[in-house]
């Protein structure tokens, strides 16, 4: 039994609006189809993907950071490994407005943001013995050395069992076909995955 999140939460600042990011849940999508397909009975947790279910595949439908936290850690009580492919916002507007934000007010103040909950810090508090979590980070850099040094130090902190880490930025990943990155183990293994179609990396 296998749990995915995928794509991107949505956090509302009027009922026209939101903060978001670029994820198009292409890589979750792939992870459920590739567990799918060598046996597993998998559900996905999609945070506002416009893609096709996966075929034999449980989707539940999210779309902010806390919908996709409370949703994802009830389905997590019963499987084997949970992969957060998801993009999961860390911070939403401390405010949302009931009504939509007229221009005609004039410039409206700066946003003030609020923390969200952090799923993945959550899940790995109240794992199940033998459960695996699986964490993803989406990280810039000049070059590799860089991005990687990034996704080391948030293994370190996170304290995952896998911490996938891809490079993003000038047409990397988000919402793209291909993707690439190294996965990181617990105990210090690094894994390089050379750019390829997402259910490779899967
Ligand atoms: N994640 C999560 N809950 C959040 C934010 C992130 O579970 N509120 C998960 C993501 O799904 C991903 C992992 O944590 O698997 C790393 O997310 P990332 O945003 O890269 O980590 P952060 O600790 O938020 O670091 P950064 O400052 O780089 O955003």
């Amino acid at each position: 039994r296998v749990l995915v999140t995928a794509g991107g939460t949505r956090e509302a600042l009027d009922p026209v609006r939101f903060l978001g990011n670029r994820s198009s849940g292409r890589q979750g999508y792939a992870l459920a189809l590739v567990a799918a397909a060598r046996g597993a009975e998998v559900t996905v947790v999609a945070a506002n993907v416009a893609l096709p279910d996966p075929n034999g595949v449980t989707v539940l439908r999210v779309s902010s950071a806390a919908e996709l936290h409370d949703v994802t850690l009830a389905a997590a009580r019963d499987v084997d490994a949970v992969v957060m492919a998801a993009a999961v916002a860390d911070f939403r507007p401390a405010m949302t407005e009931s009504a939509k934000i007229k221009k005609d007010a004039g410039p409206p103040p700066p946003v003030a943001l609020a923390p969200t909950a952090d799923v993945l810090a959550d899940l790995l508090a109240g794992r199940r013995t033998g459960q695996v979590i699986v964490g993803f980070a989406a990280e810039t850099g000049d070059d590799e050395a860089d991005w990687l040094e990034h996704g080391r130090r948030k293994l370190a902190r996170k304290g995952a069992d896998l911490l996938v880490v891809n490079p993003v930025g000038d047409g990397l990943a988000f919402g793209q076909k291909d993707n690439s990155g190294v996965v990181l183990t617990a105990d210090g293994g690094e894994i390089e995955i050379s750019s390829g179609p997402k259910t490779s990396l899967a």
